[in-house]
């Protein structure tokens, strides 16, 4: 009796953490956030009122934004992160997507979602692409139009486009607010002590301060 009682509370206390690992259960069919109301946050939390559900229209359920690419940067990569601030009827229900693409050659640098695990789907191209786990393991080959790989959640992962030709990933999330951590800006242009990156990396002062200038935030 009492075992199976324990195994019950275990499997209820894994049950309770594993709900509370990804975003809440919506609580209405969906929520068109306000844009009229004064609490508007600057982040894309879940907790936005939402407008009346008889206001709501199709259009607020169809997003039309990701017809094109972005601009290219220096890194021959554009993204378009489409979450609820850009597509408001994403609100509450869990999920985000983005829209990458990559110029020959061009990059996606290491970086990792804190709060999503992704799938990324080759629409276009030929990228090498892989994610590394906590032990340091490399996953990584070249995938190419119609096929996916999955990036879990909070591991730093990478693409490069090694076609002759644009590539372009449809990435989705299991979050609508899955955060973006880019590798070489949070490590050089995050402002952390110099003394700390020179002792970590086995670098100069200079040798720090050069990339300290090449990694300042990209906007
Ligand atoms: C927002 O405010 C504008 C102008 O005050 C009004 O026309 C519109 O109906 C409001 N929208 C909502 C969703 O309340
Ligand atoms: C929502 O709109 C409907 C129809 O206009 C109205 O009857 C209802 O009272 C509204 N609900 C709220 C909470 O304002």
């Amino acid at each position: 009796m009492f075992p199976t009682v324990t195994a019950l509370l275990v499997f209820f206390l894994f049950a309770c953490y594993t709900t509370l690992a990804s975003d809440p259960d919506p609580v209405q069919d969906f929520c068109i956030p306000n844009t009229n109301s004064s609490l508007l946050p600057s982040s894309v939390g879940s907790n936005l009122p939402c407008k009346n559900s008889s206001e709501a229209t199709p259009d607020d359920f169809v997003f039309s934004g990701i017809k094109t690419a972005g601009n290219f940067k220096k890194t021959g990569f554009s993204a378009i992160s489409v979450n609820p601030m850009l597509f408001p009827g994403l609100n509450t229900l869990g999920m985000s997507f983005v829209r990458a693409d990559l110029d020959v050659g061009g990059i996606n640098v290491p970086h990792f979602h804190p709060r999503a695990t992704e799938l990324a789907y080759v629409a276009e191209g030929k990228v090498y692409s892989g994610f590394v786990d906590s032990s340091n393991r490399v996953f990584a080959k070249v995938i190419e139009k119609g096929e996916v790989m999955v990036f879990p959640r909070g591991l730093v992962h990478f693409q490069m486009n090694i076609g002759h030709s644009p590539a372009t990933i449809l990435g989705s999330f299991n979050s609508q607010n899955p955060g973006l951590q880019r590798i070489p800006t949070a490590v050089f242009g995050s402002g952390i002590k110099e003394e700390l990156l020179e002792k970590a990396f086995g670098l100069s002062a200079r040798q720090i301060s050069v990339m300290r200038r090449k990694f300042i935030p990209i906007p």
